[in-house]
């Protein structure tokens, strides 16, 4: 295989007892930036997705339609697949849990469990939630108008009395503890790290793996009357696609463990405290890192069926544009906070971000070299100090996104980029290359010179948010495809080439109104 550093990236895999919404959208979007700046960066990335389609939620969602469970996994899970498409994911691989791979891998890591002596059969007794997947203690309910007792996620309960397999989970609380200790970073962000450490702190009960009241699962090894419980099958998806149970395969080698598990703050607890279990109890390498991003509102309101105000990204993408999407939702909100999707923030940050910042800046210095320099990479006099420091403000935005994306926080990186746009637009003005035009021409086309390296800069940098645009910028620059990695950047990097033609600019980020609703 590739002797780059790997960079294995996940997001959850999407129950199909519904069509995606602007929740999944967001995830996977996360990772796919993360994904395209790894590749960009040189890295050998692997971006897995995927859809979860085992459990009571999905079959109960195929039953109330009137459809096998299969055919109607096929049907959602391929929505999923689609989105693809319509939020241009780079996704290298979309794994499936009903696939023949997934079954095998999951039958191999339960039959490690069982190895390691931390399965055992009993009857379990309690409260179980079909929207979360997972079973609560009484001390963990509340209590509904009607009586009836709710999930801390406001999810109706029901009380389940079966035969199931356990996992020693108990026994694993310490293990877990030394491990948070000895990772500090494997939970992000820090407050979420403290909420999963003391939650391991608080005790921990073993875990009920298996489900004998209903079919739709994966057979427990060597006693079929029982299927695997969901979440232990569905964990294992990330190990299957890079090719559990070879351990010894390539593609197990160089990317277990994962770099990233991404996921939203609701499921952090199956990813931060069971996973890691399940794996070291099978004597596999927990990932590197899982980060729980928040959720977001709908114009204040929190996101549901029942109130009517789910947010289709499909829709976003023919409103506001496919990279004014991506750009809104990995800027409003620092990744890891909840936010409100709101049309005047959109609005907002299309127009300003956009239009006005960045738009601006391009169009406007392309379309003066354009007219003034005979339409190709101006030459460049002597540098004064207000081009070396715009230069140099330019050259260090790589580093600095670099560390900031290594902590996920993508709208820091954001905003990394947009000061250095910032300050483009402030030497533009300083600099008034219109103005130079009849009195000093050779200065002029210094100014320009600098600008256009600095575009250049600001188009490659922003390709894993909005990889159409920075597309379109690029080839105004005449930049082919080779000339689009990280590796063109900074000081030794390949600057424009003085006399190159190029073509006659055209604006790439038009503005927002009302109207385009
Ligand atoms: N199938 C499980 C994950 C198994 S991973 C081994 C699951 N699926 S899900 O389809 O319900 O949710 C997937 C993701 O969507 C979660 O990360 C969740 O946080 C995210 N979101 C759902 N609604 C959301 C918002 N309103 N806002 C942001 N993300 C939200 O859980």
């Amino acid at each position: 295989m590739s002797d780059r550093e790997a960079y294995y990236i996940t997001t959850p895999i999407y129950y199909v007892n519904d069509i995606p919404h602007i929740g999944h959208a967001y995830t996977t979007l996360a990772c796919d930036v993360l994904a395209r700046f790894m590749r960009l960066d040189g890295r050998n990335v692997m971006f897995l997705t995927g859809t979860d389609e085992h459990g009571q939620k999905v079959e109960k969602s195929a039953n109330a339609v009137g459809k096998d469970p299969l055919a109607f996994c096929d049907e959602v899970s391929q929505r999923f697949r689609d989105l693809a498409g319509v939020m241009n994911y780079s996704n290298d691989d979309f794994i499936r849990t009903t696939e023949p791979r997934h079954r095998l891998s999951s039958q191999a890591i339960w039959q490690k469990l069982v190895d390691a002596g931390d399965v055992y059969l009993d009857k379990y007794a309690g409260w179980y939630s079909v929207r979360d997947e997972a079973f609560f203690d009484e001390g963990e309910l509340s209590k509904a108008p009607d009586g009836s007792f709710l999930a801390p996620s406001g999810a109706p309960v029901e009380w389940v009395e079966e035969p199931s397999y356990f996992f020693k989970l108990s026994a694993w609380q310490d293990r877990l503890l030394d491990f948070y200790d000895a990772n500090p970073e494997f939970i992000l962000p820090l407050t979420r790290r403290n909420e999963v450490v003391s939650f391991v702190k608080g005790g921990l009960r073993d875990l009920s793996i298996s489900r004998t009241s209903f079919k739709w699962g994966v057979p427990v090894p060597g006693d079929e009357d029982h299927i695997m419980y969901v979440w232990l099958d569905a964990l294992t998806n990330y190990i299957t696609a890079v090719g559990y149970p070879d351990e010894r395969s390539d593609s197990f080698s160089t990317y277990w463990p994962a770099d990233l598990h991404m996921v939203g703050k609701d499921i952090l607890r199956f990813h931060a405290v069971y996973w890691p279990a399940f794996l070291m109890s099978a004597g596999i390498a927990p990932p590197k890192r899982v980060f729980a991003h928040g959720w977001w509102t709908n114009e204040g309101e929190k996101i549901s069926k029942s109130l009517g105000n789910v947010i289709d990204p499909v829709h976003l993408v023919e409103t506001y544009g496919l990279d004014q999407t991506r750009y809104f939702l990995m800027r409003e909100v620092p990744f890891g906070n909840d936010g409100d999707f709101s049309r005047a923030a959109m609005a907002h940050r299309i127009n300003g971000d956009l239009a006005n910042d960045l738009g601006n800046l391009v169009q406007r210095v392309l379309s003066m070299i354009h007219k003034n320099c005979d339409a190709a990479v101006p030459h460049a006099g002597p540098f004064e100090t207000a081009d070396t420091t715009l230069l140099q403000a330019a050259f260090d935005m790589l580093p600095a996104v670099r560390d900031e994306l290594e902590v996920q926080a993508i709208h820091k990186g954001l905003a990394v980029i947009w000061d250095v746009v910032g300050q483009a637009n402030r030497y533009v003005d300083d600099m008034a290359p219109w103005a130079l035009r009849k009195t000093d021409p050779d200065r002029m086309a210094t100014v320009l010179y600098v600008l256009a390296e600095t575009i250049r800069h600001l188009a490659v940098m922003i390709q894993p948010v909005m990889p159409d645009s920075a597309g379109r910028i690029l080839d105004q620059l005449s930049l082919g495809a080779d000339a689009r990695g990280f590796g063109t950047l900074g000081e030794g990097g390949a600057p424009l080439i003085a006399g190159t033609a190029l073509p006659k600019p055209h604006g790439v980020f038009p503005r927002f109104s009302d109207e385009d609703a």
